[in-house]
């Protein structure tokens, strides 16, 4: 399996599923929380680590809020991001598609400015010092209201050049894509991209609202599209991006195990899947963790993980010019390794 695993390392990635806030590693948890003189519920990096067992997307939600407490300046938000841009830097992680989650810092009185100024500062360093490009998701929480949410597409307004997408996230069950139309529709006037999480916890159903209701352009998750024949048909059709973060999966008992992952069975039947973190510093890995894990626990031959790496760029909304470079260049390394 090393050769394998060395073979994920080298291989150039774009990223299209991950969560600012939950690549908050501990060690820079503590260290904002103290400059910031915020008590945080844990003494040691030990006892975060114990805390971060989850049984289910909640219990991974009241602790990924909590810990995004403590982000309170632009600097907080800029370390934040460039803590991730340098980890995946030696990953081999060229391209990124990040969100974030503004009304969590918003709803605390931290200025919409302050969090986006910080995190788009640290990405157009990342550009100029690491290489990685990227694109920026603003992503709506699904468990406040709409009316919420309109607010916060009203205070993107003067940052719209550096958002490329609006997303749907947090507590999917019972927060269905259908309670975001309105919302959507008026960032789909505006021009933004749409993408949405559904199909993680939430049934078939809610995949088929965010393809007909919010007009998405990718869905992040979608294991539970394997439940309806019907809906796999029409987005091996479309060639819908479905972006997967097996990690994740595992962690939020999403899967009982990687051996059940539907990925491989995904790929066989035709659907654009792509290989993602989510949330890197919860669930135990970042891109190559999750490379690896998935090919171990599926048998993945080199090919396969090829494909999975182009579909990455496929799917991402890079220039064209730029996408079939980077495409080109993930055959040539299959090629010479
Ligand atoms: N699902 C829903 N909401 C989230 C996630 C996720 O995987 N990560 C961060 N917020
Ligand atoms: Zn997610």
């Amino acid at each position: 399996m090393t050769d394998i695993n060395q073979f994920i390392e080298g291989l150039p990635k774009a990223e299209l599923h991950l969560h600012i806030e939950g690549s908050f590693e501990p060690e820079l948890m503590f260290e904002i929380a103290k400059r910031n003189r915020i008590e945080i519920p844990f003494g040691t990096i030990e006892e975060v680590k114990e805390a971060y067992k989850f049984n289910n997307l909640q219990e991974f939600l009241d602790i990924y809020y909590a810990g995004a407490n403590v982000l309170i300046t632009e600097k907080d938000f800029y370390d934040l991001t460039w803590a991730y841009l340098t980890k995946i830097h030696k990953q081999n992680v060229v391209h990124t598609e990040i969100f974030f989650d503004p009304q969590t810092h918003t709803d605390r009185g931290v200025s919409f400015d302050t969090v986006i100024t910080g995190i788009h500062r640290a990405l157009v360093d990342g550009k100029e010092r690491l290489g990685i490009s990227f694109v920026l998701i603003m992503s709506f929480l699904r468990h406040l209201s709409e009316e919420s949410a309109f607010e916060t597409l009203k205070q993107a307004a003067p940052y719209k050049d550096w958002i490329e997408a609006v997303g749907l996230d947090s507590s999917e069950v019972g927060n269905p894509p259908s309670k975001f139309e309105s919302v959507f529709k008026k960032a789909l006037d505006e021009n933004y991209l749409t993408v949405a999480h559904a199909g993680e916890e939430g049934p078939a159903e809610y995949i088929w609202e965010a393809l007909d209701l919010l007009k998405i352009t990718r869905n992040d998750h979608g294991n539970r599209c394997m439940d309806d024949d019907r809906l796999v048909a029409r987005l091996v059709d479309e060639q819908m991006p479905l972006t997967l973060c097996p990690l994740s999966n595992l962690e939020l008992k999403v899967v009982p195990d990687l051996r059940d992952h539907p990925i491989a069975k995904m790929m066989e039947r035709g659907l654009l899947v792509t290989i993602n973190s989510d949330d890197p510093a919860y669930f135990g890995g970042y891109m190559n963790e999750n490379y690896i894990a998935t090919a171990e626990a599926l048998e993945l031959t080199k090919d396969q993980i090829t494909t999975l790496a182009k579909n990455g760029f496929k799917a991402s909304w890079l220039p064209e010019e730029e996408k079939n470079q980077r495409i080109e260049e993930v055959e040539t390394y299959y090629q010479h390794n």
